[in-house]
């Protein structure tokens, strides 16, 4: 069961009132959205958005409030165009919950774990073509070393790019536990002192290079901040540096053209109590910020 990270944090951050609007750019399983409709009531609307056409259809038959409820089966990235289209306005807030949810690692039978056996998938829609399975096979092996390096911030880039060469050039490499096997074989036995997982660097470069996350997320920001009204608040969610550093560029960008307030110093984590009873959270930094 998917269970919304930092969902507290979410609404003192966001605060929603009686009848303001807002988006929830990554809706996943509409853990955030349900809590802010109980808020903005009677009359205050909230605008879905959901790469995933599965996770779109599961948030449609969840949420039936359908008057103060729109969902649309997109990316963020057109979120311009699609508060044009819907009419969306005034937007008072917007929150992005970045990554992946419950769902898409437990049931949608993608590759997005590496403790499962499972097609080398990763996409968030069928509508991209870029799969991992194209990456692993077909790129150019520097620039997969280079994404390795870039979007994993792996250490070892080079040696696991040589090992996925040397196995292509004799069979396709199809499955994650192909990979995973590949990943074991290339890497120390003690990598990274064993604190993580071997493939948890390389999981994460394919995922963010297939659904190519960290542009995503920098027009999203920029178009999202575009479209709030003065004083709407835009509150992320990140889960790991590449992510948590675009955000506070972007922050820190607006902050010099007197833009922007933020209403975080510090990014807000999760609280040993939640990081117990989901572990998805123990990474989450949770940054907020007002529109001047
Ligand atoms: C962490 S989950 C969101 C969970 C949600 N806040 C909840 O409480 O259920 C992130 C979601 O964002 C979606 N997503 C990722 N990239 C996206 C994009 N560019 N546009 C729209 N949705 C995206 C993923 O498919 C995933 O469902």
């Amino acid at each position: 069961m998917h269970i919304p990270v930092l969902l507290k944090e979410v609404i003192e951050y966001l605060n929603p009132q009686p009848n303001e609007n807002f988006i929830d750019a990554t809706i996943g399983e509409g853990g955030h959205t349900k809590a802010i409709l109980e808020k903005n009531g009677p009359a205050g609307k909230i605008l879905g958005i959901e790469a995933d056409p599965i996770l779109y259809q599961k948030v449609k038959n969840i949420i039936q409030n359908t008057k103060r409820f729109i969902l649309v089966n997109d990316s963020y990235a057109n979120i311009e165009k699609i508060v044009r289209e819907k009419q969306f306005q005034p937007v008072d807030g917007v929150l992005f919950d970045l990554g992946m949810c419950s769902w898409q690692i437990d049931e949608s039978k993608r590759g997005f774990s590496y403790l499962k056996d499972e097609p080398l998938d990763m996409r968030f829609s069928p509508k991209n073509i870029l799969t991992a399975a194209e990456i692993v096979n077909f790129w150019k092996i520097e620039d997969l070393e280079k994404i390795l390096r870039n979007y994993g911030e792996e250490k070892y880039a080079k040696r696991i790019a040589l090992a996925i060469k040397e196995t292509r050039r004799k069979k396709r490499i199809v499955g994650t536990q192909q990979l995973v096997e590949i990943l074991k074989k290339a890497l120390p036995k003690n990598y990274d002192d064993y604190r993580l997982h071997p493939a948890v660097r390389t999981f994460q470069a394919l995922r963010i290079a297939v659904n190519n996350e960290l542009e995503n997320l920098k027009i999203g920001l920029t178009l999202a901040f575009k479209i709030l009204a003065p004083q709407g608040k835009i509150i992320v969610i990140s889960f790991h540096s590449l992510e948590d550093r675009i955000v506070k560029n972007f922050f820190r960008d607006n902050i010099k053209q007197n833009t922007l307030k933020i209403l975080t110093k510090k990014p807000i984590t999760s609280s040993q109590e939640e990081i117990k009873n989901n572990i998805r959270s123990h990474s989450a930094k949770l940054r907020a910020a007002i529109k001047l």
